[in-house]
């Protein structure tokens, strides 16, 4: 065969591919997302989710030096609280578990960037993200508890916030009430093509957030629709998004792809609780070898476009990629 093309060529040894490698996972990358609960030497492994815990503060506290060590710059918040109620009052108390964690973990690692997940989902006694009135999850009465929780975090530290609640006009809301209170230099970090997905089922039991009645899909976005999420994209960047999460990430490469080329801003890919618990399931009955399997989808997301990866992973990815 007379072939001057051959592709192989560049495939030949590990030093070769090594060299036209196009796309990497840093360690820099990762965000770890984490459940903080009340009460003292609790760390509770989430069963669907092996690895993943919920800490009550000491725990939680503890767990961080690990974090750090890794190098793991950045943690994503989420809290159980003592007591749910109608208006998730839980969620924008000062002294909140998640206000509790953020000023701990401030206090101990200044430099760990500590971001959280403003919702009310986990709060609420019925499980919905937002206020509900006669069945109806109603959208603007929503919005002040939503930027009430956003500045109750900032007042506690957070470095940065992430709405993923999904109602309309969110993302502006939560800018104005952050500003208006000499937090404009707190970035957003918006929850912005968030789809109703089967894939956030380990979640609702870390987080304890299943709804009571109904589903999710009068909020989150309908996982067939990719002009939408540009859509719903494009309102949160005009109110003020600072970057931007698609999720869940696997199935929704696309999503990640437009939405870094069509916005620039920096795109967050968040490789959720079903994603995880695939993984770990298979890998446990020794279906797929973990670590490959695990750094080919990060860095799939990378190559979709992600900039950053928020991962249940993190530790072990951050542990591989420590390793070299
Ligand atoms: C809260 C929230 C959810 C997730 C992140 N924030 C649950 C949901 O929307 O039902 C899912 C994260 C995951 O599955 O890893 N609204």
């Amino acid at each position: 065969m007379n072939l001057k093309k051959r592709p192989r060529r560049l495939r030949a040894g590990a030093e070769i591919r090594r060299m036209v490698r196009e796309n990497h996972v840093r360690v820099d990358d990762l965000i770890y997302p984490m459940f903080v609960m009340p009460g003292k030497g609790q760390k509770a492994e989430v069963a669907s989710m092996p690895g993943v815990c919920q800490y009550s503060l000491d725990e939680f506290v503890r767990a961080l030096s690990e974090v750090v060590e890794l190098k793991i710059p950045a943690i994503l918040l989420f809290g159980i609280p003592e007591s749910k109620d109608a208006l998730a009052s839980g969620a924008y108390h000062e002294h909140g578990i998640v206000q509790e964690a953020v000023r701990l973990a401030k206090a101990h690692y200044p430099s760990l960037y500590v971001i959280t997940d403003v919702c009310l989902c986990e709060y609420t006694d019925h499980g919905h993200c937002g206020i509900v009135r006669d069945g109806v999850i109603l959208n603007d009465p929503t919005l002040d508890y939503l930027a009430r929780t956003a500045v109750s975090h900032a007042a506690a530290g957070a470095d940065m916030v992430a709405p993923s609640d999904m109602m309309d006009g969110r993302v502006g809301a939560i800018r104005e009430a952050l500003d208006e209170h000499g937090f404009e230099q707190v970035p957003i970090m918006a929850y912005a093509a968030k789809f109703a997905s089967g894939f956030y089922g380990p979640f609702r039991e870390a987080a304890g957030s299943a709804p009571q009645f109904g589903d999710r899909r009068t909020y989150q976005m309908d996982p067939p629709n990719g002009e939408e999420a540009m859509r719903e994209t494009a309102l949160d960047v005009e109110e003020g998004a600072d970057l931007i999460i698609v999720k869940p990430a696997l199935a929704y490469g696309d999503i990640i792809y437009r939405t870094k080329e069509r916005f620039g801003l920096p795109v967050a890919a968040y490789n959720v609780s079903g994603e995880y618990a695939m993984v770990k399931a298979a890998a446990a009955n020794g279906w797929i070898e973990e670590e490959r399997v695990v750094m080919e989808a990060l860095v799939g997301m990378k190559r979709a476009g992600a900039d950053l990866l928020i991962t249940y992973h993190a530790l072990d990815a951050a542990r591989w990629l420590n390793r070299g």
